[in-house]
């Protein structure tokens, strides 16, 4: 899998793919990414990449024709699956859309800034808006990270473990089970005896139990919805 990310802040993602498991895939190549700076595509003598609204409301918008410049680039480089956009009005995303997008090839995310962007690129490139959570953020580019993350982690022959994907959180609609490692006590807090008893029955239906336990508790939403 290829992402191209679209955003003003490159240097943001300083790091971030440089550790655990996205630098391990890129190591793998299964995935990469290349970070295009929106500003590079300004014919603006100032490199201006923002204007104010028609409207007259406060607030800059993202100007329209340094985006497709650089959207217009790379799609002669490449064919994309999916060019998405992320803004707290889109799609809000979850392990379903997760799944979904660890499938495809190449993707696009473009990053927004200040009150948003014209209009008219969602007309003419978007083709999919997510958002991260009912929340905004000051930018798209964390939240593009968060994608790449939880996307990459799926892709088959990333993690060594292909099963404990598999076994995440939401995966199956339920939370995850408890886990524990050494010691078997820690302070008078012992590890609960069934997982010690070797057998595989028993403990699978105590995480299932478990599992459905932290789900009633912590997001009962997830059962009723079913
Ligand atoms: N940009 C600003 N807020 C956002 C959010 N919640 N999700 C995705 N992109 C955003």
């Amino acid at each position: 899998m290829h992402i191209d990310i679209l955003t003003l802040f490159p240097d943001m993602y300083n790091g971030i793919f440089a550790h655990s498991i996205l630098k391990r895939s890129q190591e793998k190549q299964l995935f990469s990414v290349s970070l295009h700076n929106i500003r590079d595509y300004s014919t603006d003598k100032h490199h201006k990449v923002d204007d104010y609204p028609y409207s007259g409301e406060p607030g800059m918008v993202m100007k329209i024709e340094p985006i497709a410049a650089c959207i217009e680039k790379l799609k002669q480089e490449r064919e994309y699956d999916e060019v998405i956009f992320l803004t707290p009005e889109g799609e809000v995303f979850n392990q379903g859309m997760a799944n979904f997008l660890s499938m495809k090839n190449n993707l696009l995310l473009l990053c927004g800034h200040y009150k948003g962007i014209d209009e008219r690129i969602r007309e003419l490139f978007i083709t999919k808006e997510i958002s991260i959570g009912d929340y905004v953020l000051s930018g798209g580019e964390l939240a593009a990270a968060v994608i790449c993350d939880a996307l990459v982690r799926l892709i088959p022959g990333v993690l060594n473990d292909e099963i404990s994907a598999l076994s995440d959180s939401f995966q199956y609609g339920l939370l995850s089970a408890p886990v524990y490692t050494r010691p078997y006590n820690f302070r008078g807090h012992t590890v609960p005896d069934i997982l010690l008893s070797g057998n595989e029955k028993l403990i699978t239906e105590w995480k299932l139990q478990k599992a459905i336990e932290r789900t009633q508790k912590n997001r009962p939403d997830l059962i009723e919805e079913d």
